[in-house]
């Protein structure tokens, strides 16, 4: 049997499944936790891949790391790191980002040229920033890599760092139209030019070897990762529901939208990945669940005993603030509420409010792209929600596809490193098992108030 490994090295953990090559059958599972925080030593995600994947390794013939996007490795001219990564979800870089955009020409000029909309999240407005708040840093630097560039290295003993078109396209110094690095945007983030890693030709390249002899495929972004993982084809669509919500689909043109609900990146098979990503996802259940007292069974049976529209019980989710849609100082806003209201109605309201934000990105994932939804699938651990998977359908108006529990950013990864072995046109065909299709008959009237509510509350910031 030949088997591959894939590795996740996320915001919160690094996974290791060992996998066989031919079917995708997972064999073996480790993890390993990272540090929490929105900057962190880039060093512990190597030492937690050397404990996860540490007695997998020898036992496979390739390898392939899907990583959180964004993050920004900065390494002097000894490879030594010069600050501690800033990540996808640290906002200070914020007002640089704004000035990028200016500097760049505005929000259509950001999009031509990286194909998305320049946000905090992106390696560019960090590089800005330690520029601005870190100069004697920024004069030290030498290379930037991400996440999983930095990983993918490890394993190969070291050598020249390698990156792919996916995850390289969450940088904005990559161009999605020209297919190549601009390294002119990384002097004008920085102050100066660095040295940036090498891009295969192919996604299915064989980019460098481990000490041992495996080979090392180019590695992606977590989210393109879960989509190859996923076997997703053009027009289907992933709906992530964890601490952010992420709805990405698969699509043949390259997106672009200057609002910036839609990010338009690329995949890792060559296609492009746009994406809308909330930051309020599972904590809307959270927040439901605290107020009301209850575990997370006992809210889910309190929504399902509920109605559609929770007796006029609205909930627009947007606690912290929102980056989808754009409203960095928004609170929730609750509307309906009477003294007939009950605890049902509460719990229905939170969960409906969470569907239709991610149906909300959903519809601009269409709108932007124009192509319709074809399969759409859920993931993440709010999947596992009974009343989440049983009330998607109604509230999305559409049959909606549950993913069994599994890593699918490392079984991308594993099936990247397959198809890396294999050479052939196509990534191998995997069976993605016990995935289930819930169907509901549709309630539009939720979405419809919940979208009235979006609008009435526009001007509130
Ligand atoms: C995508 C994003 C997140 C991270 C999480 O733009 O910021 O989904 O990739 O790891």
């Amino acid at each position: 049997m030949t088997l591959v490994l894939g590795i996740d090295s996320s915001t919160q953990s690094t996974k290791a499944l060992l996998v066989d090559a031919e079917t995708g059958t997972v064999l073996e599972e480790r993890r390993a936790a990272h540090p929490d925080g929105t900057e962190v030593d880039p060093r512990a995600w190597l030492d937690a891949v050397d404990e996860a994947a540490g007695p997998l390794r020898e036992r496979a013939e390739a390898v392939a790391v899907g990583g959180q996007q964004h993050g920004m490795v900065l390494l002097d001219e000894a490879g030594e790191v010069v600050r501690p990564a800033l990540l996808w979800n640290d906002t200070r870089s914020a007002p640089q980002a704004r000035d990028l955009i200016e500097e760049m020409g505005g929000a259509e000029a950001s999009v031509a040229e990286i194909g998305s909309l320049m946000v905090a999240s992106f390696t560019a407005s960090k590089l800005r920033w330690v520029r601005d708040e870190e100069p004697e840093n920024a004069r030290r630097a030498r290379q930037v890599l991400l996440p999983h560039d930095y990983v993918s290295r490890h394993l190969a003993g070291g050598g020249e760092a390698f990156t792919d078109r996916g995850d390289a396209s969450g940088t904005a110094y990559y161009s999605t139209r020209e297919e190549a690095w601009r390294p002119d945007l990384v002097e004008l983030a920085l102050g100066h030019g660095l040295e940036l890693p090498r891009l295969p030709e192919t996604p299915q390249q064989v980019m460098a070897r481990t000490p041992g002899g495996a080979a090392i495929a180019a590695g992606t972004g977590d989210n393109m990762g879960a989509a190859l993982g996923l076997s997703l084809g053009p027009g289907d669509v992933s709906v992530s529901i964890g601490t952010s919500g992420v709805c990405a689909m698969v699509s043949d043109t390259r997106p672009g939208d200057a609002s910036g609900t839609v990010t338009g990146f690329a995949d890792a098979t060559g296609r492009f990945l746009p994406m809308t990503t909330t930051i309020n996802a599972a904590r809307i259940l959270e927040t439901g669940r605290a107020l009301l007292g209850v575990d997370h069974e006992e809210m889910a049976r309190l929504a399902l005993a509920g109605v559609p529209g929770a007796h006029g019980l609205t909930l627009l989710p947007y606690f912290d603030g929102e980056r989808t849609p754009n409203r960095p100082d928004a609170t929730a806003t609750m509307t309906g509420l009477t003294t007939a209201t009950t605890r049902e109605d509460l719990a229905r309201a939170h969960v409906e409010a969470l569907l239709c934000s991610l149906a909300d990105g959903i519809a601009a994932l269409e709108e932007v792209t124009g192509v319709p939804a074809a399969r759409i699938t859920l993931i993440g651990g709010a999947a596992r929600n009974e009343a989440v998977r049983s009330l998607a359908p109604a509230v999305i108006g559409r049959e909606v596809t549950i993913a069994a529990d599994g890593e699918y950013v490392a079984l991308g990864a594993a099936r990247q490193a397959a198809w890396a072995l294999a050479g052939t046109a196509e990534p191998p065909a995997w069976e993605i098992a016990g995935a289930q299709v819930v169907e509901a008959e549709a309630t539009p009237e939720v979405l419809e108030a919940y979208r009235e509510l979006k609008d009435r509350t526009e001007s509130w910031g």
